[in-house]
């Protein structure tokens, strides 16, 4: 498939055209960034272990019926990805707190939910990404009832699923976030599964150390973020020993204006 023209770019990802309008190359980056674009570093190897990381959870999630936008991965840094509309939500499902809910509430950090909890945000930048109800979505159009039961479902299945597939591999899955789009084809639309999740997006605790495998090692600066998401590819079962991706070269972020909003 031949990459096209630059459509869109992200923070830490670029969609290229192709010759089919349904599909689209997804280019994963070195680039993080944390608390909205405010801190900012370049990570040498991250965007292949997301690559790696994402396509296996979401072929995972696709044999046991979440469709989505994956068609297949390309390269070490690409997917072919079907083309969607991006609804403008992130949803966030937590089984422990911590984050944003333990400031924003004030509920101790750790707590174990008795049930998955489900939270929207508004996927707004410049307006820190506020937390929404679906009163909010309906009322402004950011989706519908249909697509948000649909989503809620999937959500609670995407959640069970990837709780028992890290507990297999001695990791607590604490939070996620993740993005649907609708994807057109012959006349027909459809809410799929789209973005990425990948420890970018997931909370990531070992289970018998509590040791952080996931993007908070950039956002608390705890250091080492590639050996930690290494770590939970190998346990996966996707990266073998001799990798050629190279050890760490952290970038201290650059000094910005440091507004913490979350
Ligand atoms: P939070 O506690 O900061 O709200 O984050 C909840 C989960 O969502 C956590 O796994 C990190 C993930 N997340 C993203 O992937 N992108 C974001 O922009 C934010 C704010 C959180
Ligand atoms: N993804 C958001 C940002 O880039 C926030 C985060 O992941 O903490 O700023």
């Amino acid at each position: 498939m031949k990459k096209g023209k630059k459509i869109y770019e992200g923070k830490a990802k670029i969609v290229f055209a192709t010759e089919n309008k349904n599909l689209v190359i997804q280019h994963f980056k070195d680039d993080a960034t944390a608390f909205n674009n405010q801190k900012r570093a370049k990570i040498e190897g991250k965007g292949v272990l997301n690559n790696r990381i994402s396509e296996y959870i979401l072929t995972n999630l696709s044999q046991i019926g979440i469709k989505n936008h994956l068609v297949k991965r390309i390269n070490m840094r690409e997917q072919l990805i079907k083309f969607v509309e991006i609804i403008p939500v992130e949803f966030i499902v937590r089984n422990i707190a911590t984050g944003s809910l333990t400031k924003r509430l004030g509920i101790e950090d750790g707590t174990v939910l008795d049930e998955p909890l489900i939270e929207y945000c508004l996927k707004d930048d410049k307006l820190g990404d506020p937390l929404i109800s679906k009163e909010h979505m309906f009322a402004f159009k950011w989706s519908n009832k249909k697509e948000i039961e649909k989503i809620d479902k999937y959500l609670h299945r995407i959640n069970d699923f990837m709780v028992g597939m890290f507990r297999g591999v001695g990791i607590k899955l604490v939070d996620f976030k993740v993005e649907f789009g609708r994807y057109k084809n012959n006349g027909k639309t459809e809410v799929i599964l789209a973005d990425e999740i990948s420890p970018d997006t997931c909370r990531l605790w070992d289970m018998n150390t509590e040791k952080k495998l996931d993007k908070d090692r950039f956002r608390n600066d705890l250091g080492n973020l590639i050996g930690a998401y290494q770590d939970v590819a190998r346990r996966l079962g996707i990266l073998h020993e001799q990798s050629n991706i190279r050890p760490i070269k952290f970038t201290k972020p650059k000094a910005v204006k440091f507004k913490k909003n979350k």
